[in-house]
């Protein structure tokens, strides 16, 4: 028998046969997984989301000023699109293109958006980051500001991240700028509880990843049989999430099966934390050598307007 699959289940299937196993954290982005994304950043814990804020509003008018007026806004992983509203009426932008992974979440968020800002050119692009971004053909001229808040660039190794961000300076061309948000390397008992939260939600989030696998792969995960795992790995500078397995244990889907046994991992996350130099050294060699650079008073977090 022979069975076909998407791209997509084939990239889940070899990273599930790799030893150690492995998932692209994208996939934890179903509508679930979106809302305990959004449930994390409000913990108590998870300083990014609420540090980001607190800069942005900190220094909006200073922000503002570097950015100016009248640009088109593409947002890369928009989410509920929370932030964009708060830099649209920061920057009063002329068109705003939300990109995002998860197609349903979007365009909801995107649905809002269009009632808040009736004057704004919106687009919605639900997309994989990691492949090419075409962007719509009707999009107009003006000068591009490329937002990607949350450090979300903390999911791609340093080599992926350098990829990506000579991508986005393709994409903003030579008049444009990207406005980035960087999570910070800091005391590692601040970052593992960061990740590892009191309440649980990110070992909820982290084990739903397998309830997606269930549904892209027709796999027979058995959540109870896996545990949350999170630490910070100072010799590469990022966070890791896993999931290990708490009992040996069989998975199967059609197709194939793998075995795991007890204390077996598999790899779900990185998150990669910066030192603002080698950040602003990465976007050098990205093309992007023009930086200006604003952070918190514990240095924890940093929002980065870069230029060509
Ligand atoms: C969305 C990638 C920025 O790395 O902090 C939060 C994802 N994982 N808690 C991060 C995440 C566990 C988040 N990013």
């Amino acid at each position: 028998m022979t069975i076909n699959l998407t791209p997509e289940q084939l990239e889940i299937v070899q990273g599930l046969m790799q030893t150690p196993a492995a998932v692209s954290p994208k996939y934890f982005y179903d509508a679930k997984g979106s809302a305990l994304f959004e449930d994390i950043t409000r913990l108590p814990e998870y300083y990014p989301t609420r540090t980001e804020q607190a800069i942005m509003s900190e220094h909006a008018p200073a922000i503002a000023q570097a950015i100016g007026t009248h640009c088109t806004v593409i947002e890369l992983g928009a989410g509920n699109c929370q932030k964009a509203r708060a830099l649209c009426e920061l920057i009063q932008p002329i068109g705003y293109v939300a990109v995002d992974i998860s197609e349903a979440f979007l365009q909801d968020a995107v649905a809002g958006m269009r009632l808040a800002f009736p004057n704004l050119a919106i687009h919605a692009l639900a997309v994989d980051l990691t492949a090419s971004v075409e962007l719509p053909a009707s999009l107009p001229t003006q000068r591009r500001l490329v937002f990607y808040p949350g450090s979300s660039i903390g999911n791609f190794d340093p080599p992926q991240a350098q990829a990506l961000l000579s991508r986005m300076r393709a994409l903003l061309q030579d008049d444009g700028a990207l406005l980035i948000g960087v999570d910070l390397v800091k005391d590692s008992a601040v970052l593992h509880a960061a990740y590892d939260d009191a309440a649980g939600i990110t070992a909820d989030f982290n084990l739903n990843v397998l309830n997606h696998l269930n549904r892209l792969i027709g796999s027979d995960f058995d959540v109870t049989q896996w545990q949350h795992l999170a630490f910070f790995n100072a010799e590469q500078s990022r966070i890791e999430m896993h999931l290990q397995a708490r009992v040996d244990l069989v998975v199967r889907w059609p197709g194939a099966s793998r075995a795991f046994a007890r204390g077996e991992r598999i790899h779900t996350e990185n998150s990669y934390k910066y030192r603002v130099e080698d950040f602003v050294e990465m976007l050098r060699r990205s093309g992007l050598p023009h930086t200006q650079v604003w952070t918190d008073a514990k240095r924890w977090f940093a929002v980065v307007l870069a230029r060509p």
